[in-house]
């Protein structure tokens, strides 16, 4: 069997890689239209970081796993494609700022429908609108050979930083295609690939359209969650309550569950504000206009949390921020990633830039051009880029943490406190520090939902 993926990003990459892995006998090809990644991908600079995912690339490349910008070829001689394209929220037009940006999938889509002579399985991967498998097919129709395709619906849960571990061990794969004959078929085709390596009975088939609402939904539920715990950490810093406690306590309710209750500086990431706005505009399409402001109020509650925390350290640093330096420990928008869409810190260091603050931001897993892309409109001479903690801290007012985990949170505190300026202040976005330890050191220190 051959497969292939078009698309080569943090989905397309890993997934690809894992069922190579895993699939031994499956020749798996990685295309993309962007020759730069494509090269990253063929190097040893890959161009998405991941633990365990360059060794795993290393061992496989050259095997049954190949990169290339050959679209052509690949969608000829495979079996079965995954469409692993962007799907990014519309910037343009009809539902721009809210609906998903489909011109990728159908760009895809429409070079399948002009290429393919023999019949094949095409597998939704990208995160798309429920009911896009029609338009799909109404595409496809146009195959020139009359070739028959059946299109599935395979939505990837992985989360980035732990997308080698998620898609080995999932928690369940999903399947969704159509309730005919040759759907059903082609949903085994699928089943037959997943089972080499996940149980059967995390292997969830069902309807095209369930398993489409089905990615949105889970994303909206998971990023809900957050919202809810970040509501609840604005209540706290008023009353004494700590954020923290709390989550132990709700959490502790298995009904509830301890997992996504993590207070923070707000989410980020490329899925969940992107997928909420795309669930609102397809409540509002249907005329469901209570359920979109339900769901926008996940999306606000986000939003103001990331300014509530900036206002917080402008106040605390006696409402004037201008000129003075902050170090900014984390870009990414979450640990073990190289990836900075939506990232809270650029909300944050925008606050801050606009205050006139000086800003001297550390991640070791961001380029500095890419940092500096995400923060442009703002006066470059108002930022360094330091690949030192130290150099960051020295001279600084704050420290201001953006990012979670390490390697932020086992720096030596007590020694960067002794380079910096005073009074001398720290603010945790992500709670990931132990507050009382901070103070001990000299610092006003400062978390989210924790006691002012
Ligand atoms: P990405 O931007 O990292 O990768 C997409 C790739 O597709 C890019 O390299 C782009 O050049 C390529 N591409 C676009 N149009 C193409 C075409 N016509 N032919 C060939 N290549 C083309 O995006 P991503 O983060 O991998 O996300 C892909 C999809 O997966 C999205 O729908 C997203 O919502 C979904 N998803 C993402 C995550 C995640 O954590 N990033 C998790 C689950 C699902
Ligand atoms: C998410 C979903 O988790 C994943 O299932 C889906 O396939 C893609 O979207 P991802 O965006 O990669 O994955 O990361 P995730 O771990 O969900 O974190 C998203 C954001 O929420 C990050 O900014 C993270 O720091 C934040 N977060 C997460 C919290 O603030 N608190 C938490 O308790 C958990």
């Amino acid at each position: 069997m051959k497969i292939c993926s078009i698309g080569a990003g943090y989905v397309g990459g890993p997934t690809m890689v894992v069922i190579a892995e895993q699939c031994p006998e499956i020749q798996v090809r990685v295309t993309d239209i962007n020759q730069q990644r494509i090269d990253a991908w063929n190097s040893d600079q890959l161009p998405v970081y991941e633990p365990g995912l360059a060794e795993t690339v290393k061992k496989l490349r050259g095997r049954n796993l190949s990169f290339t910008t050959d679209i052509d070829t690949a969608i000829q001689e495979s079996d079965v494609i995954f469409l692993s394209v962007n799907t990014p929220t519309k910037q343009y037009g009809e539902g721009a700022g809210k609906a998903s940006d489909l011109k990728y999938i159908v760009s895809a889509v429409e070079r399948i429908a002009a290429l393919a002579t023999s019949d094949k399985i095409i597998v939704e991967k990208s995160t798309l609108p429920v009911c896009t498998a029609n338009k799909l097919r109404a595409i496809l129709a146009s195959n020139p050979h009359q070739c028959h395709f059946e299109i599935l619906s395979n939505p990837e849960f992985m989360a980035e930083g732990t997308a080698m571990q998620d898609l080995r061990h999932p928690d369940r794969i999903l399947i969704g295609g159509e309730q005919t004959e040759s759907g059903k078929q082609a949903i085994q085709t699928l089943v037959d690939v997943y089972a080499h390596w996940v149980p059967r009975e995390k292997i969830i088939t069902q309807n095209l359209w369930s398993s489409e609402l089905s990615k949105l939904s889970a994303n909206a539920f998971l990023a809900q969650r957050i919202s809810s715990i970040n509501a609840l950490s604005a209540l706290c810093e008023c009353s004494g309550a700590d954020v923290d406690e709390i989550s132990r306590a709700i959490g502790a309710d298995s009904r509830i569950g301890a997992k996504f209750l993590k207070s923070s500086v707000g989410f980020g990431g490329s899925c969940f504000k992107k997928d909420l706005l795309n669930l609102i505009y397809l409540c509002e399409s249907f005329g469901l206009k209570e359920s979109a402001l339900y769901w926008q109020q996940v999306v606000d509650m986000n939003e103001h949390q990331k300014h509530r925390f900036a206002r917080l350290i402008l106040e605390k640093l006696f409402n004037t921020l201008s000129g003075k330096k902050i170090a900014i420990f984390g870009f990414a928008f979450k640990q073990d990633t190289n990836d900075t869409r939506e990232s809270p810190a650029i909300t944050v260091c925008q606050d801050l830039l606009k205050e006139q603050a000086f800003l001297s931001i550390y991640d070791p897993r961001v380029p500095e051009t890419v940092i500096r892309t995400d923060l442009a409109g703002y006066p470059s001479d108002a930022i360094e880029v330091v690949s030192d903690p130290e150099q960051a801290a020295r001279g600084s007012y704050a420290i201001v943490i953006l990012t979670e985990g390490e390697p932020f949170i086992s720096l030596n505190y007590k020694h960067l406190y002794t380079l910096m300026k005073r009074p001398t202040f720290l603010f945790d976005g992500r709670n990931g520090l132990d507050l009382d330890q901070i103070r001990s050191f000299g610092f006003n220190a400062y978390g989210i939902g924790k006691k002012r």
